[in-house]
């Protein structure tokens, strides 16, 4: 691979280190960071690892008014005999690229990119958690730096690469959620930013979020933005439901965010020659297959949350309770294969793990 040159400060101070074994999700933050900017006519320049620390951004800088921000996640884990695992790095590279695409914002060499934050895990690799069901999540993200109030793509931007040990990201952990099924706001809608990571999908999830919240659910399930039937995300997951033995998650219609996640689970189950397909899915057939008796496992996939069983659907003052609230034995099988291909405690047939050496 081409040499990449990083410059590198590192801190003359070390910050305290949380105990393994109480980490919540993306509170605390490790000793360095990467950062390098985009200027118009001179493209992405300075890439460098510098200690932690607060920016500085003009009040005008364009991300506060306009959005024009993208972000990925993934994750590091340390296996017993100390090599430095990534999964599937090179997907979250490709797909920042495609959100940037969206949105406007100059491509970035992903190889750079890939190089720079194997140099940053190996210097802040005492970081990484090695109790169960932790690991060291990544957030690579740029935003747009311009000071200019007029809407148009910025001229100027920062990407930068934070790391922080982390626990599981639902109180709950591998305890199934309670979900409640969206059905005044919406998510994305076609020709929209729906597939993009981009911030704004977020800040409009927050709403319907919190409501749910304040009735004990932890997450919405998101319907299509046009009918309000189709079923297309869970929170911040993708979704998976069993019915009758098969495996049904919603098609990529171009609102719905491609999981790196959600393809590894397609895999592993096509791996093991148990049926599943990509396709349209209405909450009415879901409601159906409830009914039936046949809906026997649900849940979320992401990189934050792994997998995470859903217990219960509230949709129409009705709770749809799935295997009597608890984890299905699909959903801890591929939790435990997923983990363990990530963590290297599993054979890894698929070649999705990454030595950061
Ligand atoms: C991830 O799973 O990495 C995500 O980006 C979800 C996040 C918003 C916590």
């Amino acid at each position: 691979m081409k040499d990449y040159i990083i410059d590198i400060t590192l801190s003359s101070t070390k910050k305290q280190k949380p105990q393994s074994d109480q980490l919540g999700f993306g509170r605390v933050f490790t000793d360095h960071m990467f950062m390098m900017d985009y200027t118009e006519g001179k493209g992405w320049h300075d890439p460098r690892i510098v200690p932690y620390q607060p920016i500085t951004l003009d009040p005008a800088a364009m991300v506060f008014h306009y959005g024009q921000s993208v972000f990925e996640g993934l994750k590091s884990y340390l296996t017993k005999d100390e090599r430095i695992l990534l999964f599937r790095p090179e997907r979250n590279m490709q797909r920042l690229n495609l959100s940037n695409d969206r949105l406007c914002i100059p491509q970035i060499d992903e190889k750079l990119v890939l190089a720079a934050l194997k140099q940053l895990i190996t210097i802040d690799r005492d970081w990484i958690p090695t109790a169960e069901g932790t690991s060291l999540y990544i957030r690579p993200f740029i935003i747009s730096t311009e000071p200019y109030l007029g809407v148009s793509p910025s001229k100027s931007y920062r990407f930068m690469i934070i790391l922080s040990p982390v626990g599981s990201y639902y109180k709950e952990g591998i305890h199934p959620v309670k979900i409640a099924v969206e059905s005044e706001f919406v998510r994305a809608v076609l020709g929209g930013t729906g597939t993009a990571k981009t911030a704004g999908n977020y800040a409009s999830s927050l709403k319907a979020q919190e409501e749910a919240s304040e009735k004990g659910y932890s997450q919405v399930l998101w319907l299509d933005g046009l009918e309000k039937k189709y079923i297309e995300e869970v929170g911040s997951m993708n979704v998976f439901f069993k019915i009758n033995g098969e495996v049904i998650t919603p098609a990529l219609n171009g609102s719905i965010l491609e999981g790196v996640t959600r393809n590894s689970i397609i895999q592993l189950l096509e791996h093991w020659d148990i049926p599943v397909v990509e396709r349209k899915i209405s909450i009415d057939e879901i409601y159906q297959a409830y009914s039936n008796n046949l809906l026997e496992e649900a849940f979320g996939t992401g990189t934050a949350a792994v997998i995470s069983p859903i217990g219960e659907f509230f949709w129409r003052d009705e709770k749809l309770v799935i295997n009597n609230g608890q984890t299905g034995q699909l959903s801890k099988k591929l939790y435990d294969t997923l983990t363990g291909i990530q963590n290297g405690t599993e054979p890894d047939p698929f070649g999705w793990v990454v030595e950061v050496k």
